[in-house]
């Protein structure tokens, strides 16, 4: 009876990328998903139980039917927008379902899990590029329910009793999809920049907004960190080997961690929307919108701690590249 990965959320775009590369490297998985923002056909390989985090019964029937090694946990609302708008509603989701998960994994005596974490939990950075020391301060409650569970991790991960080990991964810009096109972004309603100016592309949108360009940056508009979805679940399969590295060794501190996860390279929006045009060949037609409240105008992460601690070699380090392979899947998915 081999040990089996626990995916929570891996319909989603992130978690059915690290779900093919576990299986890729001879891992056995099971998926759960609510799939209310997942796909079903997105779940290609291991095992697909549909069920929501609310349903602690559901969860801790997974626990006591297969024999769990460790748990990803991806399944979240992303929407830093609708966070906004819906904050109960994300609290609920992201943090309290969390503690449902939390509570069958250690009735069942797991002790590995990496978290799906975020960018956002900086909020504003005071200075870039962004170490995992910079102090946290969200500013929306998507980044705060993110934090949140950070928080309850590093508490349990101290526990005395326990010796629970987690790492918590905090992502910048996601982006780029499966070479081999098999799975890929794809939300509704879709809101991040690539995949809207890919939209353009197809002529399925007529424009791109830019959301403001009188940013303190060398062309105006917004620098992200984009990272490519792959590099991602690369790094999620180290943090779960680092976790499993001495596993004799009873003292959780030794390697519960938090590790930023960006490319290093900041582009800004014109920049991605010329990318999208020599990648893609097309006109991208653009306007000059409001901007967004709330967005930071330079977001870049300094990853030397992954790359060093973990070993983490990011191969998608070409805003092209990254770009390309956003193209080839989303041609495919507008077929
Ligand atoms: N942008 C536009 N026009 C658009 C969409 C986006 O100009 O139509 C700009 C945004 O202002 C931003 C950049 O493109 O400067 C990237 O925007 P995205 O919406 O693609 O991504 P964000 O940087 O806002 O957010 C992403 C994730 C969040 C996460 C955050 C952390 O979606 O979940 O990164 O860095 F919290």
């Amino acid at each position: 009876n081999n040990s089996m990965i626990l995916i929570t959320g891996g319909a989603g775009y992130i978690g059915s990328h690290i779900n093919k590369e576990l299986n890729k490297k001879g891992y056995e998985t099971i998926v759960i998903d609510n799939l209310i923002n997942g796909h079903e056909s997105a779940v290609k390989w291991g095992e697909f139980l549909e069920g929501d985090l609310n349903d602690f019964e559901f969860i801790n029937s997974i626990f006591n039917s297969y024999d769990i090694e460790g748990v990803m946990h991806f399944a979240a609302f992303t929407s830093v927008a609708e966070s906004v708008e819906f904050p109960a509603m994300y609290y609920k989701n992201n943090y309290k379902n969390t503690l449902n998960l939390l509570k069958a994994v250690k009735l069942a005596n797991v002790n590995k899990l990496i978290f799906s974490s975020t960018a956002a939990v900086y909020g504003n950075p005071k200075k870039v590029p962004i170490t995992e020391n910079h102090p946290v301060n969200p500013i929306n409650p998507y980044g705060k329910s993110k934090l949140m569970v950070e928080t309850v991790l590093e508490n349990e991960s101290k526990s005395i009793d326990s010796d629970f080990k987690y790492v918590s991964l905090r992502y910048f810009n996601a982006c780029g999809a499966d070479p081999e096109t098999e799975i890929g972004e794809n939300h509704n309603p879709e809101t991040h920049l690539i995949p809207l100016i890919l939209d353009v592309a197809i002529e399925k949108r007529e424009k791109i907004a830019i959301f403001g360009d009188d940013y303190e940056t060398f062309d105006g508009t917004c620098i992200r960190d984009y990272i490519h979805v792959c590099d991602l679940a690369q790094a999620h399969i180290k943090a779960f080997e680092h976790l499993q590295e001495d596993e004799t060794n009873k003292n959780p501190l030794k390697k519960s961690n938090i590790f930023n996860l960006g490319n290093g390279n900041g582009f800004s929006v014109k920049e991605v929307i010329a990318a999208c045009e020599k990648v893609t060949g097309h006109k991208i037609k653009k306007e000059l919108a409001e901007k967004r409240e709330g967005d930071p105008a330079i977001l870049i992460a300094d990853s030397k701690k992954a790359i060093e601690t973990l070993k983490w070699e990011p191969k998608f380090t070409d805003l092209n590249k990254i770009v390309e392979t956003a193209w080839k899947w989303h041609k495919k998915l507008n077929e």
